[in-house]
């Protein structure tokens, strides 16, 4: 059995801190251990290092953070070559940048270099888990989970379903997308750590008959996750008016076909009736708020006070590429700001619960990942918060624990994620 322990100062969340200071961990001095890639304690050094056999070798990161792997709960991998595109709202980004990107994933070879450069910048960035669109194509997620299953990540992906209103390169007939979802199920739904997403772009791409056969799919396969956009963009919400006169609404096209369920991750949901919000918290479904692609797009403030208060799981999510960094300190710094729009901005607290634990939710992983308690999947992060000289100046007039987690949310980025560990081994390390 590999023993490995770390001490260090802890920080990490057991549930929600909206529910009380119980959820939050906290060891000034704290030693986590991990055996076998799992945690195998987690708590004060003092305590916890009197039970460790005398031999195992100790890493101390004196001036150090450790803390859970960021869960990114909505990302595009065949969009890393987009961001930051120029002066487009959604259907114009989609059009213009986003369907011409995602073309180039039918050659095999540009898939797998693009998996490769996508998987390690997630991981200098802190995240150790993330659910992903892949392209329409299917060699897209097989290059994808491929170069996840040789970083032993924690990775949840899906093939990309449209049969309609997109280049004709990337539709596929109901059927076929049918049966290359349930080819790629077979081969990769729960294969290690990875597991499959049923991907329906969104309502605008997809026929009826389309999410009638993902909603079947749901159904057939247990354990699967259904990832999809909803409720954007009001040209978005239009098009789906239009497309689906029958429907109630934007989110009654989903619940139509079946897709409405506590393994639902729906990202963005801005622009939500009332009804929505309920059918939403009724069904136990969760959202991906992706500040920075929301305001990138010029999309709208999500509204993250109400989605809660409707029993909706939220998350956060990059949306890279309209999303504009893979930081996770950047899309909570985001989130704080489009709080503070909206009367008051999340504290510290719950910006980090929202980038680990909630993310693990939002996968229906939290048994295995999302906080650093013994039994879970080693995934853990050192953070440098002196990483910068800015960074360090400023922590050193900190106060409190609160206040050091903040200020790593505002001026975070890739350069304060010293180490990453991907269960339990080292999976990058900053160059300095
Ligand atoms: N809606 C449908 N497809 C996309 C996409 O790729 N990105 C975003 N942000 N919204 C979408
Ligand atoms: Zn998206």
């Amino acid at each position: 059995m590999a023993t490995a322990a770390y001490r260090g100062e802890i920080f990490h969340l057991r549930g929600d801190p909206a529910a009380g200071a119980e959820a939050i961990g906290h060891h000034a001095d704290g030693l986590i251990v991990v055996e076998d890639g799992e945690i195998a304690a987690c708590g004060d050094f003092v305590a916890e290092s009197q039970r460790l056999p005398d031999d195992t070798a100790i890493t101390h990161y004196e001036s150090e953070m450790i803390v859970p792997g960021f869960v990114d709960a909505h990302i595009h991998f065949p969009q890393v070559d987009i961001i930051g595109a120029y002066g487009a709202r959604l259907m114009d980004w989609l059009e213009r940048y986003t369907f011409p990107s995602e073309m180039a994933f039918a050659d095999a070879a540009h898939a797998a270099e693009v998996a490769e450069i996508f998987l390690d910048e997630l991981l200098r960035n802190g995240t150790t888990s993330a659910l992903v669109f892949a392209t329409v194509h299917k060699t897209s997620v097989d290059a994808l989970f491929t170069a996840a299953a040789a970083r032993n990540m924690r990775l949840v992906a899906g093939k990309v379903l449209m049969d309609r209103n997109a280049p004709a390169a990337l539709l596929q007939s109901p059927e076929q997308g049918d049966r290359e979802s349930r080819e790629l199920i077979r081969a990769w739904h729960g294969k290690g750590r990875l597991g499959y997403a049923v991907t329906p772009r969104f309502a605008p791409t997809s026929t009826a008959e389309q999410l009638a056969l993902a909603g079947q799919l749901m159904r057939e396969h247990d354990g699967l996750l259904m990832q999809t956009h909803l409720s954007e963009n009001p040209d978005e919400i239009c098009a789906v008016a239009e497309l689906f006169p029958e429907a109630h609404d934007y989110l009654d096209v989903y619940d139509r076909a079946g897709l409405v369920t506590d393994r639902s991750v729906f990202a963005h949901g801005i622009h939500l009736s009332d009804r929505e919000f309920g059918r939403l918290g009724e069904a136990g479904a969760a959202i991906a708020f992706c500040p920075t692609s929301n305001l990138f797009l010029g999309s709208g403030l999500f509204k993250l006070a109400k989605s809660e208060a409707s029993g909706i799981t939220v998350s956060l999510g990059t949306d890279v590429g309209a999303g504009t960094s893979f930081s996770a300190f950047q899309t909570m710094n985001e989130a704080y700001k489009v709080g503070q729009l909206a009367g008051a901005g999340p504290d510290a607290f719950k910006l980090f619960y929202l980038a680990t634990l909630a993310g693990a939710k939002a996968l229906k992983s939290e048994s295995r990942i999302g906080n650093l308690a013994p039994g879970k999947e080693a995934d853990f992060l050192i953070l440098d918060p002196a990483a910068t000289p800015l960074l360090k100046r400023r922590m050193a007039a900190c106060t409190s624990l609160e206040e050091r987690l903040f200020v790593l949310v505002t001026l975070g980025d890739d350069r304060a994620v010293k180490h990453t560990y991907v269960a339990g081994k080292l999976a990058h390390s900053r160059e300095d």
